[in-house]
């Protein structure tokens, strides 16, 4: 098999999504196989201590990757195989890999953070849910009125108040244009749909936090941003019980295809992982669902974009849309 022509669709397979936009994986190629990967510095130790979004962003990125291989016919299989620093290869096979969607999907889809103007529709979420189905999940919708509100609050609140947390999300951060990695890798004032004013704001407010933390700062942060007023459906990605580390790999790719169903559907996806990462909102998030905490995967407000959300950054850029046959 031609991994020079594999090589040469890195920029879309790096389109894949990353808690962070840290894009942790790294390939290595071997001379019968590429190995898939990741690199510690591109983790979140702090936010991410069980490695639960690295792994879906591994899994995520390895769906990428056999996405953009089957539409350019180059015939890639995934297989497994766990170790201190890889998690599996990805090899050649006699089949296409196959899947409704196309390379052009995976470089048109985003996240937004932004308004939308009305959630999924009953056929969209069934078509998400059977997408989790097929691999013995779910995908179920949390009902919105009520509590939901306040849970995220708690949930920003307590992630703001750990110094560690607060660091790393501060190092991940691209507030200003004129940052180094601003077209690298992290989240952007833009992707953020922060105004400048508030970009500013937030970038001055965690520059004091030593000083703000103990003054309420991080109440004020949690109640500056509500993205359940902007609309949309929050979905929950709920996995069989259970769930090792390779079956999380697993469902980073199911996590992919059920954002891909959203987006080739002509909806947006705006995770809102900080329900799950908060032990004391987990739990609450699980009640309300009727499901055991540490089922829950992801947790996604979903919804009919109002206009188009930037672009994220990448480490490997370059090129542009696919060319489509
Ligand atoms: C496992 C996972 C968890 C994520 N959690 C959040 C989140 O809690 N809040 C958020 O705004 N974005 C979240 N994201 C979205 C990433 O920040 C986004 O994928 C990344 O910045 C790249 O942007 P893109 O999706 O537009 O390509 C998450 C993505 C993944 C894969």
């Amino acid at each position: 098999m031609d991994f020079a022509a594999f090589r040469a669709l890195a920029p879309l397979c790096w389109r894949a999504p990353s808690a962070h936009n840290t894009q942790p994986w790294r390939l290595r190629y071997e001379p019968a196989a590429i190995r898939v990967g990741w690199d510690a510095a591109h983790t979140l130790p702090a936010a991410d201590p069980t490695g639960r979004d690295l792994r879906l962003s591994l899994g995520a990125f390895v769906e990428t990757c056999l996405i953009v291989a089957a539409d350019a016919d180059l015939h890639l299989k995934y297989v497994a195989e766990h170790d201190d620093r890889w998690v599996g290869w990805l090899r050649p096979t006699a089949h296409r890999y196959s899947t409704p969607f196309r390379a052009i999907d995976v470089w048109e889809r985003r996240t937004d953070r932004g308004h939308f103007a009305a959630g999924p529709g009953p056929d969209v979420l069934a078509a998400v849910d059977r997408v989790a189905r097929r691999a013995g999940g779910s995908v179920r919708v949390v009902p919105h009125a009520g509590r939901l509100g306040a849970l995220l609050r708690t949930a920003d609140r307590h992630l703001y108040a750990d110094p560690a947390i607060t660091a790393e999300l501060r190092r991940w951060l691209r507030l200003d244009p004129a940052h180094p990695n601003y077209h690298v890798d992290g989240l952007t004032d833009r992707c953020l749909a922060l105004s400048r004013p508030a970009a500013v704001g937030l970038r001055a407010a965690l520059d004091a936090y030593p000083v703000l933390r103990p003054l309420g700062l991080p109440r004020l942060l949690a109640a500056a941003d509500n993205p359940l007023a902007r609309g949309g459906t929050v979905l929950a990605l709920v996995a069989p019980d259970s769930l090792d580390p390779a079956g999380q790999i697993e469902f980073g790719r199911v996590l992919m295809r059920c954002w891909l169903t959203l987006h080739t559907a002509g909806l947006a996806a705006h995770p809102l992982s900080q329900l799950i990462d908060v032990a004391a909102t987990r739990t609450a998030l699980a009640a309300l669902l009727d499901v055991a905490p540490d089922r829950l995967l992801h947790v996604v407000r979903v919804g009919l974009p109002t206009r188009p959300a930037p672009r994220s950054a990448r480490r490997v850029a370059g090129g542009g849309p696919p060319a489509t046959s």
